[in-house]
């Protein structure tokens, strides 16, 4: 199989883009090559995170545009030039529609802090997942890569991975472990078997030949 070129789509920090860039360092993503990252908003540290690699970066703002249509055709139209074959939301907290998914079908994957179907849908994201998850007292909470569909984070999983709650764990020092020891291992793990032809997707599951 040749390059796979990834588009990185992030908001924040980045810290699951580089572990995307990491691991492609040490050869753990195949063919895979992070091409471009497309942050939406300025000034946010994955931008700089992808200057310090090397990487192609691009800012396309949900203030710039009218609608959440515009916008999405603009990011689509950018991946498109780009020649993405594979699209990553790490992070990516902008609210995009239908035509993007329509136009790179079962090509867009997405990373969940928690394990799918709990904890998820609209509105829960980033540090608001895990203070759902603490609300509830669940004793296990984790992350989940799954493949994006128009309807919000509902779209056939790819790999989960189980983390354990603490009693006395905060938001933020369960959003701490669930990074280290679930999303920064299974995000750059389901683009590996991405970029290998491993995955195909029946009956809205995923299989990993
Ligand atoms: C990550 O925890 C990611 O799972 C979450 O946002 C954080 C981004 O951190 N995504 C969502 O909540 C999507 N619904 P990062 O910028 O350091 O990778």
């Amino acid at each position: 199989m040749g390059t796979v070129k990834i588009a990185v789509l992030v908001s924040g920090g980045g810290t699951n883009l580089q572990a995307l860039i990491d691991a492609e360092k040490r050869g753990e993503l195949g063919c895979g090559r992070i091409s471009l990252v497309i942050a939406s908003k300025p000034g946010v540290y994955a931008l700089e995170r992808a200057k310090n690699n090397d990487i192609a970066s691009c800012v396309l703002a949900r203030k710039d545009y009218d609608g959440i249509a515009s916008y999405s055709k603009a990011l689509a139209d950018t991946l498109e030039e780009n020649g993405a074959d594979l699209v990553v939301l790490a992070g990516f907290l902008t609210i995009i529609d239908e035509q993007v998914y329509e136009r790179f079908p079962n090509r867009i994957i997405n990373i969940h802090p928690a394990l799918i179907p709990s904890f998820c849908g609209k509105g829960f994201y980033g540090l608001h997942v895990h203070e759902a998850a603490l609300e509830k007292g669940v004793k296990v909470s984790g992350a989940t890569v799954h493949i994006v569909t128009p309807e919000c984070d509902a779209g056939p999983i790819i790999l989960q991975k189980a983390v354990d709650v603490m009693q006395d764990d905060t938001p933020e020092t369960l959003q701490k472990r669930i990074m280290e020891q679930a999303e920064w291992k299974i995000l750059p793990e389901a683009v590996r078997l991405f970029c290998d032809g491993r995955i195909t997707v029946e009956n809205n599951k995923v299989i990993i030949k």
